[in-house]
C-alpha cells in the first residue's frame, strides 16, 4: 500500500475483470473503484445508493425478497439489511475482485453484510441472472451496475435498459414488485420507456455536492404487453 498526500489517489490493487481491468484506489480515507477505465464508485457519499433500496421497499410489508445488482462499495447492500421486512437479499456482482475487496479494504463500508445469513452472493453477470427462469421472483429489484442507463460500464450492460431487458426484469417482479434503477444523471429516453411499460413511475433526483443530481427511477404495476 502506497502513501499519498491527502486526497491524491494511490492505486492499491489492479485485477483483471470480466468487464475489463479493475482498479482499487485510495484517496485519503476513501476508496474508489474504476472498472474498464470508467470511474464507477467511491466511498465518499452513499446517499443516493442508500435511497435506491429504501425507496424501492418503502410501502412493502414484509417479508420482502430483494435482488441487488452491483455490489460496488456496499452502501446499498448494507442499507438493505437495516430495513425491517427485508427477509432475503440476492446480491449479484460479476467481479470476483470487488467481492474480495469486501474482506479487506472495503469491509468498513459493507460492515460484514456479505456474511449475513439473509444474503446470497452470486458472482455472475446480472444480464445472465435475469434471463435465468430459475432465479425466481422478487418484491424489489434494485439495479446499480452502471453510471446509468445512458452511461454503461461495458456495452453489453445497455441491453438491461432496452425494451427486451425491461421485459426480463418485469418477469422477475412479484405482483406487488418494484423496480429501482440508479443513474448519475437524468435519462429521459429510459424514463419514457418506463412510462410506456409501467403504470406507476417515480423519479427521485438526489442532489450531490458537485454536478448533476443522481436520479433514482422507480417503476411498478407493469402494463399488459402491447
Ligand atoms: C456503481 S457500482 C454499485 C454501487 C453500489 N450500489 C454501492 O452501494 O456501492 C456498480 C457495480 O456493479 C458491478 N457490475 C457492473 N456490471 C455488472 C453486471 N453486468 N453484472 C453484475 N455486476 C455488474 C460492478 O463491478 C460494480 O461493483
Amino acid at each position: 500500500m502506497g502513501t499519498a498526500a491527502a486526497g491524491e489517489p494511490v492505486v492499491i490493487e489492479r485485477a483483471p475483470g470480466v468487464g475489463g481491468e479493475l482498479v482499487l484506489r485510495r484517496a485519503g480515507d476513501d476508496y474508489e473503484i474504476i472498472s474498464n477505465g470508467v470511474f464507477l464508485m467511491d466511498t465518499r457519499n452513499g446517499e443516493s445508493e442508500r435511497l435506491l433500496v429504501r425507496a424501492c421497499v418503502r410501502g412493502l410489508d414484509g417479508p420482502v425478497r430483494l435482488l441487488i445488482g452491483g455490489l460496488g462499495v456496499g452502501f446499498s447492500l448494507a442499507e438493505a439489511l437495516t430495513l425491517p421486512g427485508v427477509a432475503h437479499i440476492t446480491l449479484v456482482e460479476r467481479e470476483h475482485a470487488v467481492i474480495g475487496w469486501h474482506a479487506s479494504a472495503l469491509r468498513p463500508w459493507s460492515g460484514g453484510a456479505l456474511d449475513d445469513p439473509r444474503v446470497t452472493v452470486r458472482c455472475a453477470d446480472l444480464l445472465d441472472v435475469v434471463a435465468d427462469p430459475a432465479i425466481g421472483r422478487f418484491d424489489a429489484l434494485c439495479l446499480d451496475i452502471d453510471n446509468g442507463p445512458d452511461w454503461t460500464v461495458t456495452p453489453r450492460n445497455a441491453r438491461l435498459y432496452a425494451p427486451t431487458g425491461l421485459d426480463l426484469l418485469t418477469r422477475l417482479l412479484t405482483p406487488r414488485g418494484v423496480l429501482a434503477v440508479w443513474s448519475a444523471n437524468a435519462a429521459p429516453a429510459f424514463e419514457a420507456l418506463l412510462r410506456r411499460r409501467f403504470a406507476r413511475v417515480e423519479v427521485h433526483p438526489v442532489p450531490v455536492p458537485r454536478g448533476e443530481p443522481d436520479v433514482i427511477y422507480l417503476a411498478a404495476r407493469p402494463r399488459p404487453a402491447e
